[in-house]
Order: C-alpha cells, then structure tokens, then sequence
C-alpha cells in the first residue's frame, strides 16, 4: 500500500462534493453524533483549515481546523477511515495544518480529546502536544476532556 503523498495519495482542501464521506467517516469513528448541516457549516467557517487525505479516488481522512483566536489555532475534529490507520495519514493532515498555521503567523495548536480516548492522546503526544487542562461533562454523555496544545515554533 502506498502511503506516501504524490499523485496517489494527498492531502488537500475539503470540497462540497466530499460532504457525505466526510459525515460518515466522522460518525463512525467519534463518538459524538456530527449531521450534515454542521459538517458542512465547518467547513465553509474556514475553508483553508479544512483538510481531506485523498487516497487514490476515496478521501479516506480529514481534519477539521478553526481560528481560536487571532494567533491560535483549533483542531476540532479528525478522523482516519479504520482500514487505513496507523499508516501515517493522521500524522500528515496535522503536520500539513500545523504547517498551514505558521504559514498564516499563528503560534499554537490546541484540541480537545476525551480522556479515555488512550490512542489519540498518545498519537497527539506524538505530536508534540501536551495536556494543559481538563475539561469536565465536555461531551454530551458527561465525559470529560483533556485539553491539549502545541506551540508551533517547536
Ligand atoms: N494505538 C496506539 N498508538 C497509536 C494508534 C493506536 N491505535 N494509532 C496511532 N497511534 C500513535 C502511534 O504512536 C503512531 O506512531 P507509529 O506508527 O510510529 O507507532 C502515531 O500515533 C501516528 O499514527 P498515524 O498512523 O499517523 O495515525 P492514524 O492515521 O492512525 O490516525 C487517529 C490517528 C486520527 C487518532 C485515528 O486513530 C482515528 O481516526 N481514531 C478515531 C477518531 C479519533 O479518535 N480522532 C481524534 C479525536 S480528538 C479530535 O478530533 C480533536
């Protein structure tokens, strides 16, 4: 399987045609429930920061990104089709938005994670962020939420 980006396999900016792979690849691998219209709302909030991993003709992963403030980013939702994970993918849509976000001047990354979710905190720990703090009845079971950050010069 190639796993690299080229002409086969690339990140690149979300379109209205990715819509309904996009639900579907949020709904079955969040927990939280994500409709079509909220989707879609994210990504005309900021359309740059919407990323989508294209893996031959099938966006297999994307990452949702927001401004939280004028010199900090958010990443509020990613997800990477089952069948594809821990081949690196998740790795490039962060690395590719990071990168996106010092290019635009902002100096942090921040998400938050539930935190029985042990595979994404160590895959964002990986990534060099770090929990700041701990939101509680974050989710709407009542779960909680580690907050994590990255400063973007490291
Ligand atoms: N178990 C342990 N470590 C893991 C796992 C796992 N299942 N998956 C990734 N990692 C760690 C490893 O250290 C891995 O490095 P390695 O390959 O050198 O061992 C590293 O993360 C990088 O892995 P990638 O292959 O780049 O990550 P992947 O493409 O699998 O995507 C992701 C990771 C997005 C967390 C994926 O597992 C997923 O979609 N999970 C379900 C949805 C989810 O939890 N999303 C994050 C919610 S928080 C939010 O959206 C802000």
């Amino acid at each position: 399987m190639q796993t690299g980006k080229g002409d086969y396999a690339f990140v690149r900016k979300f379109r209205d045609s990715d819509l309904d792979v996009v639900v579907e690849l949020a709904n079955s691998s969040l927990s939280e429930y994500y409709g079509v219209d909220l989707i879609y709302d994210l990504s005309r909030q900021w359309p740059d920061g919407f990323l989508v991993y294209q893996f031959g003709n099938r966006v297999v992963g994307f990452l949702a990104g927001a401004k939280y403030s004028s010199n900090e980013a958010r990443i509020l939702l990613l997800a990477v089709d089952s069948s594809f994970r821990k081949i690196g993918i998740g790795t490039t849509l962060v690395e590719d938005f990071t990168k996106l976000c010092m290019q635009l001047g902002m100096m942090s990354v921040r998400l938050e994670v539930r935190i029985d979710n042990i595979e994404a905190i160590n895959f964002y720990r990986k990534l060099k962020f770090v929990v700041i703090s701990t939101m509680r009845n974050y989710y709407s079971d009542s779960s909680d939420a580690h907050v994590m950050w990255r400063l973007l010069s490291q």
